[in-house]
């Protein structure tokens, strides 16, 4: 995980990397630091805790910078959270700086070669080796060189930035496995590991690829092979805007996140539903793998957290309306559990980030089997996106809070728009419920605004249950996952609580032998073909005196007798339920957390994306 910046120009460079490392904070926070070439060498300042511990440091004491440096947000993978192991390291002699996000996974061995030839280390991360080989490799051919040859050397996964008082107008890059992206501004230019880092200056990018060399000067990127050899480079204008990468007046970007679902599923349909016509297109390299898919083909999800429940979310809609068979894993399961795939396969990739870990290892070994990989994604450039066959990309824009909310939805949304498009090409659904379904389709940025509505209903039902500290969700069919998906989001963000998601009818299979008097349980009861058994479930519980809060279908008044606390939803089919449903489950657990004090857009522990297994 961890967050890097670089950046070379006429701007103040501390208060460029601190601004451009805020934007990344979402990917670690249990230290921060910054390295600038000063005219003399290199100075270095770093904190453990979260940036505006480093911020405060650099205003009280400035540091006498010039218009090169890098920066780093650390979420620790070799080494406790300490000033010694946060980033960025240097070499023996103070001469070169590094920040890395990544693993290398030989370090020990390089670090054991490279002390026998005399060199010191200060810190227990495996960084630091790279400083050092570079140091050692610089010793008998120029910087450019010895960074390639370094990088040759290191086993793993990197993206890397180095900046060397004998280099002063160059900082140099470099990726593999780990995201890196180059900013080209007027005059000045960046390394990032994701665009909102550049936002604020630029929104010109180049996704670098891996094993992709880069020499950053303020005129722009260089790029060649790790053997020296020059690589062309495309520069990509993204749709992001400044303003998707701030606050906005919210106080936290969950909560702004939340709101903006309605414009996410709004974007994710764009040119792609056309609910007058009826019709549901792709663009040319999706329609064209979607087309060439024989009847007989399987699919398999993966994904991770909340991506893998929008997952579960898709079984149901695809087996019921496309039927087609699909099976759904957690990709850190699938890649180790000898999956059988094969040509007849299609592995769906769900990933807000692109860059998770786990899976892009299972769609590596699904192709390696011959299968095909469609990817929903939410970062353009991303590996996963690059890497798939096809992509359906989520339009969410930037996703800054570690809990998943507007990706989620408009993950679904995507799996909708597939299921649909499937069903229709295989003649599946009578016309009437394909008119009734893309109908509600296209309302549904509407009927997610006014499920937003509720908003102070709902914080008024987190007032009453914050301080509870264990929690069961219960749903089924379409959602059960949304009960795994709201109590993931409580737990996450509330770390005082335990909360648990189940399948309602799964309670009697053991769960329910916890139910205390008072304790709180959620029920997804919104109307569905197992409305009256979510019914049963909630009797069996309140006979063993549990507290319901009971999430129903406006208009249902008939569920009111049955819930100590009663949030309603719009009513729509259940298909759409479990986006309109997310709503008051998000909510919900953001005013639980913040009844709390927690902190909610950085939970302790937790990075947002996973680029570590
Ligand atoms: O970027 P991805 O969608 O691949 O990330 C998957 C999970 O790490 C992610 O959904 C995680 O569970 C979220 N923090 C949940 O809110």
């Amino acid at each position: 995980m961890c967050g890097i910046v670089g950046y070379i120009g006429k701007a103040d460079v501390t208060n460029t990397i601190l601004e451009a490392l805020s934007r990344l904070e979402y990917r670690g926070y249990d230290s921060a630091g910054i390295a600038v070439l000063n005219g003399k060498g290199v100075e270095i300042r770093k904190r453990v805790g979260k940036l505006k511990i480093l911020a405060e440091a650099v205003r009280r004491q400035p540091m006498k910078s010039g218009h090169v440096g890098i920066g780093h947000t650390r979420w620790a993978t070799h080494g406790e959270p300490s000033e010694i192991n946060a980033h960025p390291h240097t070499d023996c002699s103070h001469a070169l700086a590094v920040v890395h996000n990544g693993i290398i996974e030989n370090y020990a061995e390089l670090k054991a070669q490279l002390v026998a030839n005399g060199h010191t280390f200060r810190s227990q991360t495996d960084t630091e080796v790279i400083a050092h080989l570079v140091e050692e490799l610089a010793k008998h051919t120029p910087l450019d060189r010895a960074f390639r040859q370094a990088l040759k050397q290191l086993k793993g996964s990197y993206a890397v930035c180095l900046l060397s008082k004998q280099d002063p107008h160059r900082i140099f890059g470099a990726r593999n496995g780990s995201p890196l992206i180059v900013g080209i501004g007027d005059g000045e230019a960046f390394f990032a590991s994701d665009v909102p880092a550049v936002l604020e200056h630029t929104r010109r990018v180049v996704y670098l690829n891996d094993f992709e060399v880069v020499e950053l000067s303020a005129s722009g990127p260089t790029l060649t092979s790790l053997d020296g050899k020059p690589i062309k480079h495309t520069v990509v204008t993204v749709r992001w805007d400044v303003a998707s990468a701030r606050k906005e007046g919210f106080p936290h970007f969950m909560l702004k996140e939340i709101h903006e679902q309605p414009t996410a599923i709004e974007q994710t349909l764009l040119n792609r539903l056309d609910d007058v016509k009826g019709a549901i297109t792709f663009d040319r390299r999706t329609k064209t793998f979607l087309d060439k898919l024989p009847a007989d083909e399987k699919f398999i999800i993966i994904s991770c957290g909340t991506a893998y429940h929008a997952g579960l979310v898709g079984e149901y809609m695809l087996e019921e309306f496309a039927r087609i068979p699909v099976t759904v894993d957690l990709a850190s399961e699938f890649r180790y559990r000898g999956p059988m795939l094969d040509r007849g396969i299609t592995v769906i990739a769900i990933t807000q980030s692109g860059e998770t870990a786990d899976t892009l290892a299972g769609i590596r070994l699904a192709k390696q089997h011959g299968s095909k990989v469609l990817a929903i994604c939410n970062v353009m450039g991303s590996s996963i996106s690059r890497e798939a066959d096809a992509v359906l990309y989520t339009h969410a824009g930037p996703e800054i809070a570690v809990a998943s909310t507007k990706a989620y939805t408009a993950q679904i949304t995507a799996l909708m728009l597939l299921t649909l498009y499937l069903a229709k090409r295989r003649k599946r659904l009578p016309a009437a419920q394909w008119r009734l379904l893309v109908d509600g389709l296209a309302k549904l940025p509407r009927t997610v605004q006014r499920a937003l509505e509720s908003e102070d209903a709902i914080k008024a039902v987190a007032a009453k249950y914050a301080s509870a500290r264990n929690f069961y969700y219960l749903g089924r069919r379409y959602n059960y996952p949304s009960a795994l998906e709201g109590a993931l989001k409580l737990k996450e963000i509330c770390p005082l609580i335990h909360a648990e998601g189940y399948a309602a009818g799964e309670m009697k299979h053991g769960p329910i032998s916890l139910i205390r008097k008072g304790w709180p349980i959620v029920f997804l009861a919104p109307q569905s073909p197992v409305y009256e058994k979510v019914i049963s479930n909630i009797e069996e519980v309140r006979a063993r005196k549990g507290e319901c809060i009971v999430i129903a279908s406006e208009g249902d008044e008939h569920i009111a007798r049955y819930a100590d606390s009663l949030i309603t939803i719009p009513k729509t089919d259940e298909f759409f339920s479990p986006i309109v449903a997310a709503i008051p489950l998000q909510l919900f657990a953001y005013y639980v957390a913040d009844a709390n004090g927690c902190d909610i857009d950085q939970p302790p522990n937790l990075a947002k994306s996973v680029t570590v297994e």
